[in-house]
């Protein structure tokens, strides 16, 4: 089944215009977006904070959205009151009820609970406040559990991954609520899938982290105790695409500078782009990688009685690559150095 209705073709000369360098962390000019004012929702997350400074590095006005701010995007009045008051151009949607696969285990009711009404509300209070341009970000286990190259026109072909179902599912009524809102001319969407995401600023704690951050910790935690073993659920052979937090940021930004000047690219068909390369790593490499960050010098052991999940999750990425020009610019090997730093210094040392 084929819902994604993607149009490219109308805005393919517009958006490879605003393409910015393939190999460099800054934007061309031409990628500077001409809206004046964006509201982030969960301007102060993992994603969101790094989304917000690159927009400011941009030069372009950012207004957060969270319950820090005093705004829950689960209570409508109160989405719709921030909305009218900040008369933002376009919103990015960065937040929600997330955590790792131990987490949204554990907590099911109130993630797919909240993550909904979150939805719900984030699109009502758009609609009460006229603000109808929206960029939402989704994760990758939004696509069907079968599948291990993710294409954006098999994103309803069949169900999601029960481990992930919870905070999958309200996403992808998340796209619906858009698409019917788009229906009635109020709103122009489009949703960025993301792989795994790592960089400075990440959670590494057991609760939130997901497998990138843990490795870290733990493996970091190792060498300073002076361990010889760490342990590693499954079997190390599942393979993951990790997208470097600021290259993540990087499309995002470049993405709504095509849309800015571009009144297709968020259009009412409500598309999706799969922001990656198709390029994944097992657990046990991504662990070999790290360690040798770190510079121990230990061994891993793996416990093969725990499920190892999905054998592969990529993202077939070529369309939003070929329209806009992006490619991520940081390799896994600097990033996971950057980032290895960042936890040291940051949550380590101090
Ligand atoms: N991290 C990844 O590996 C990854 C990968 C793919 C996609 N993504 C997507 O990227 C997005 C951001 O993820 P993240 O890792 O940056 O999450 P995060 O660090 O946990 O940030 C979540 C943000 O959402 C806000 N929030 C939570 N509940 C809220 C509520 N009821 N009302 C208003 N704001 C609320 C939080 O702020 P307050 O607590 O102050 O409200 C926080 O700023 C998510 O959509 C996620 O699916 C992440």
């Amino acid at each position: 089944m084929m819902m994604t209705g993607v149009r490219l073709r109308g805005w393919a000369m517009n958006v490879a215009a605003c393409a910015s360098p393939a190999v460099d962390t800054q934007p061309s000019m031409s990628a500077i977006p001409m809206f004046k004012r964006i509201v982030i929702t969960g301007g102060h997350g993992f994603l969101g904070q790094t989304v917000t400074d690159m927009f400011r590095r941009r030069e372009v006005q950012t207004v957060s959205l969270s319950r820090r701010e005093g705004v829950d995007l689960r209570d409508p009045s109160a989405v719709t009151h921030f909305l009218k008051d900040s008369k933002p151009d376009c919103v990015i949607h960065c937040a929600a009820h997330v955590g790792g696969i131990g987490y949204v285990r554990e907590h099911a009711v109130e993630v797919f609970n909240d993550n909904l009404r979150m939805a719900m509300g984030l699109t009502e209070g758009l609609a009460n406040a006229g603000v109808e341009r929206l960029v939402t970000v989704m994760p990758n286990c939004t696509y069907p559990g079968t599948k291990q190259v993710f294409r954006e026109d098999e994103w309803w072909d069949g169900p999601l991954h029960e481990s992930v179902l919870m905070y999958g599912l309200p996403r992808k009524v998340l796209w619906g609520l858009c698409w019917t809102h788009a229906q009635q001319g109020r709103l122009k969407a489009a949703h960025l899938i993301l792989p795994n995401l790592y960089g400075p600023g990440d959670h590494f704690d057991a609760i939130r982290s997901h497998a990138l951050g843990a490795l870290i910790a733990r493996i970091v935690d190792a060498h300073r105790q002076g361990e010889d073993t760490v342990e590693i659920w499954g079997t190390g052979r599942p393979i993951r695409e990790w997208l470097f937090v600021q290259d993540a940021a990087r499309a995002i930004c470049d993405f709504t500078a095509c849309a800015s000047t571009s009144d297709d690219a968020l259009a009412p068909d409500n598309p999706l782009f799969n922001v990656g390369i198709g390029e994944g790593i097992s657990i046990k490499a991504l662990a070999e990688e790290i360690r040798g960050a770190v510079g121990w010098k230990g061994a891993f052991v793996f416990d093969r009685t725990r499920p190892d999940g999905a054998t592969k999750k990529v993202l077939d990425g070529k369309r939003f690559c070929e329209l806009t020009g992006w490619r991520p610019a940081v390799t896994l090997e600097a990033g996971i150095e950057r980032t290895v730093e960042w936890y040291v210094r940051n949550l380590v040392e101090s």
